[in-house]
């Protein structure tokens, strides 16, 4: 569906609707923040933006968690808040992506609360509810930690693949299917430009409900070869598309982990199940394992492998579809800190980032701070965080052995809380993120007070204004069509700490990002005629031979 697509040539941001701008001073970002900050988002050059969740909710995960599908949560707003921001970002040419949040909901919503009371009920069949007595019904672990499975009280389980305040929808009802798919065209009816779609793998699972191995401790095993891609989930998800989708004009980016090369046509080939979606393969390369307590952090894990996993993505997706590509989101921490040293971090490293990812196949995605460079900022205690997940690392840190003192700083790298803190517009108190000087909900000192938006407006060579010139260039009537459509094929394979790849269609383009903290000298497959754009000035060329500075990247014209 995403070769030739109305939005093949768009630019999506990411927008944490609880972090972005608070527009009446209680600390909490909120709908008229964004509406107040549309020109900002319009000066950026982007046209698509995703609001992670902003339906009632009792914020257990942030808003994943919720408990009207219908209404928008008290802290952000109302519904014609709501309706006044899809018409204002209208207005500008920007289309609203929400967050479709359909493999689970919240124990607190009324479906949930009703099979509670009355196991009998139609609603009750909407979740995955197993009489088992003392013992849960199999020994699969919740992503969030413990068993998948908690206990009512009167004999029945029910499953949640992620915190228990997040019962998990059985697909396999049908009169469960219909409400979801009302709820869809109702969000549509009212302009939206479609929906990112999360954890949507999930909502198959494997049918009889199997055990499997205990590989973790209390005899647990993770769930995702139970619950991930499992034969059959294709039926929903061509359901879901013709009940909802297909009627309107939208875009549905998947949150889609998991999916095997093999399987890619299936869900954004031709007749593809979305238009485009996020490939985690190569999101994680420090493959944490147990926890984030033992994850290497960057320079410590395989640079080759993690760059191959990037190729082979692309070169797979480009065959069949378009991918939505993306450096940053909610649930990472800032991107550097994933790839780069900290003795390293700089405004020029986040630029080689930015045109590392940007000028990929596919649709790019920026998160909200990430145009600015944003490094992780400095928690100093557990108190002072809120992700469900973080304190989960925490807990299984201490559950190894390490002391407080030893686990905060390992678990600080990799916590979400890192992408979730207020989004710094100036050089005011909390970053002029409160329209009073409130304390915001979630603080920690940022790692640059310097890095906001209204500085960078006014540093020509800032990394704000470097981002808004990839937008220009990826628009641009010499470049872009090539930055959009033009084959992807890496180059240079043989050199380490390198990701270089050509785009070739109109114009033959080619970017290269060294990774390296070493000046270095690579031998080019191409003759440069011109640089278009570089993350910091210095390099050199001899013919076909390049010199490059330590993590200085190039986006050449051959
Ligand atoms: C997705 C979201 C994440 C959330 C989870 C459960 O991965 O991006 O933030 O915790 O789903 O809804
Ligand atoms: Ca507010």
């Amino acid at each position: 569906m995403g070769k030739d697509a109305w939005w093949k040539n768009k630019v999506a941001y990411q927008i944490y609707p609880r972090s972005f701008r608070d527009s009446n001073g209680d600390g909490i970002g909120d709908l008229n923040g964004i509406t107040e900050k549309l020109d900002y988002l319009q000066s950026l050059g982007v046209d698509l933006v995703w609001l992670s969740p902003v339906y009632r909710s009792p914020m257990d995960d942030g808003g994943y968690d919720i408990s009207d599908y219908e209404d928008i949560n008290p802290m952000f707003g109302s519904m014609k808040d709501m309706d006044r921001l899809i018409a204002e970002a209208k207005k500008r040419g920007i289309r609203l992506l929400m967050d479709l949040v359909v493999n689970h909901c919240s124990d607190e919503h009324p479906w949930f609360q009703k099979a509670l009371r009355e196991p009998n009920s139609e609603e009750a069949g909407y979740f995955w509810f197993v009489r088992s007595g003392d013992a849960p019904p199999n020994n699969w672990a919740s992503m969030f930690g413990g068993s998948a499975w908690e206990p009512v009280g009167d004999g029945r389980w029910y499953m949640h693949l992620f915190s228990k305040k997040q019962p998990d929808l059985n697909w396999e009802n049908p009169k469960l299917r219909r409400k979801i798919y009302e709820m869809i065209r109702f969000w549509l009816d009212k302009g939206l430009g479609g929906f990112r779609i999360d954890a949507i793998t999930h909502i198959k699972k494997m049918p009889g409900l199997p055990s499997g191995p205990a590989e973790r401790p209390g005899g647990l095993v993770g769930c995702h070869a139970y619950t991930r891609c499992i034969d059959g989930i294709g039926e929903f998800l061509t359901e879901l598309r013709k009940e909802t989708f297909d009627r309107y004009e939208c875009i549905t980016v998947a949150e889609a982990a998991g999916v095997p090369p093999h399987q890619l046509k299936d869900y954004v080939g031709e007749d593809g199940y979305f238009s485009t979606m996020f490939d985690f393969s190569y999101a994680e390369p420090y493959n944490y394992g147990r926890g984030w307590h033992t994850a290497k952090g960057p320079g410590e894990w395989d640079f080759r492998a993690w760059r191959d996993s990037i190729y082979l993505s692309q070169t797979e997706t480009q065959k069949i579809g378009r991918g939505a590509v993306f450096l940053e989101n909610h649930d990472y921490p800032r991107a550097c800190q994933k790839f780069v040293p900290a003795k390293d971090h700089s405004p020029a490293v986040q630029k080689m980032l930015g045109q590392l990812f940007f000028y990929l196949y596919g649709i790019p995605f920026i998160y909200q701070g990430q145009e600015l460079g944003l490094d992780n900022p400095h928690f100093q205690s557990i108190d002072q965080m809120d992700d469900i997940s973080t304190k989960n690392h925490y807990r299984i840190a201490m559950e190894d052995g390490l002391s407080p003192e030893e686990a905060l700083p390992l678990i600080c790298r990799y916590s979400r809380d890192n992408a979730r803190t207020p989004f710094p517009w100036d050089n005011t108190e909390y970053g002029g993120f409160c329209a009073s000087g409130t304390k915001p909900w979630l603080w920690a000192e940022p790692a640059d007070p310097k890095a906001n938006v209204l500085q960078e407006s006014s540093e020509p060579d800032s990394v704000l204004n470097f981002y808004k010139e990839m937008i220009a260039i990826r628009k641009s009537e010499t470049y872009g069509p090539t930055v959009v459509d033009g084959f992807f094929k890496p180059i240079l394979k043989r050199y380490d700490k390198l990701i270089a790849y050509t785009r070739t269609g109109d114009r033959n383009l080619a970017v290269v990002c060294s990774l390296s903290d070493r000046s270095r000298f690579v031998r080019l497959p191409f003759l440069p005629k011109k640089v278009i754009q570089r993350s910091c000035a210095g390099e050199s060329f001899r013919g076909q031979t390049l010199k490059l500075l330590p993590y200085q990247s190039l986006l050449m014209e051959f």
